[in-house]
């Protein structure tokens, strides 16, 4: 029986790739694809899930856009990495998949009730979206099954010495999610990292050769040459997807609880997930925290996705 699934994201490269992945792989039923502002701004991100689902040829599958900043702090996007347009600066193709009427939480208001069985929440931006529905739905936090997210480190930071993209972007967001109880996976840099997009993985996915890999081959090079550029590491990680594969395959990674804290005031550190990997604190744990990647596993289910699709 596939797993009902909810896909909120900021599309990203990354994020397309874990599109792909969630429309594509048997063991995932994509429900809904909800968009906020993170890597790019809320137009450019929902306009990009748009593209996705365009070049991959994914059909009945509603996009609703949601929130256009976090909840606390002034937007500020991830263009030194993935570009003007979100989408490494590419030449686009037309559009052939539309809006729903339906904004974010009204369609992830709609797929929760309507579902028969819970639904997963996989979650690749910031969190924003997820903890607006929180507080305003809490009684349809029941038919959510969890969030697994990509988000965070159990170490060191990318936008600032300790402090990851999505969690820096709205550490409110995630505070709320993790008081909602809700049972709550991280994907962190910690283990995204391990997923280095090599030349050797990129030749891989372009000699597959259909419109999706010739699209995601032209991204991926755009992601890694940026990485590269930033002298930040030879080969740009596959961060997103990884929800999505951990949800559709578990085996591919493996995880412990733990204790999870944001940090929402320091002065150098707002914006930290605090993960107490060593239990050196009495705090309950709260989360579970992925860990190690099957990096072969991992590269195998994503050519396998984009082989399956347009
Ligand atoms: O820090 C990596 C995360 O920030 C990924 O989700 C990437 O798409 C950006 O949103
Ligand atoms: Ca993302």
């Amino acid at each position: 029986m596939p797993t009902p699934v909810i896909l909120d994201c900021d599309p990203g490269i990354d994020d397309v790739v874990a599109i792909w992945l969630a429309a594509a792989h048997p063991a995932i039923d994509l429900r809904a694809i909800t968009t906020v502002a993170g890597n790019g701004t809320i137009d450019h991100t929902s306009r990009n899930a748009r593209i996705a689902c365009t070049v991959a040829g994914i059909h009945g599958v509603p996009i609703g856009q949601g929130a256009p900043g976090p909840l606390a702090q002034k937007l500020e996007t991830a263009d030194w990495i993935h570009g003007a347009n979100a989408l490494g600066g590419i030449d686009l193709p037309q559009l052939a998949m539309g809006l729903d009427d339906r904004d974010a939480h009204d369609l992830i208001r709609d797929v929760l009730t309507q579902s028969t069985q819970p639904v997963t929440i996989a979650a690749t931006g910031p969190l924003t979206n997820i903890a607006t529905f929180v507080e305003r739905q809490p009684e349809l936090c029941r038919k959510i099954e969890r969030i697994v997210w990509m988000g965070g480190s159990t170490g060191r930071g990318n936008v600032s010495p300790y402090a990851e993209f999505n969690a820096s972007t709205d550490p409110e967001a995630l505070d709320i999610v993790l008081a909602s109880a809700i049972p709550f996976t991280m994907v962190g840099l910690n283990i995204t990292h391990q997923a280095q997009i090599t030349r050797e993985v990129r030749s891989r996915i372009r000699a597959i050769g259909n419109a999706t890999a010739t699209f995601g081959a032209e991204l991926l090079e755009r992601f890694c040459s940026t990485y590269d550029a930033f002298g930040e590491m030879p080969d740009g990680p596959l961060h997103d997807p990884i929800t999505v594969a951990l949800i559709a395959d578990p085996a591919v990674a493996t995880t412990q609880k733990s204790r999870l804290d944001i940090e929402l005031h320091g002065d150098f550190t707002r914006g930290v997930t605090v993960v107490d990997l060593l239990e050196l604190t009495s705090r309950p744990k709260n989360v579970t925290v992925a860990v190690d990647l099957d990096v072969d596993r991992y590269w195998s289910l994503i050519e396998t996705a984009i082989r399956s699709l347009a």
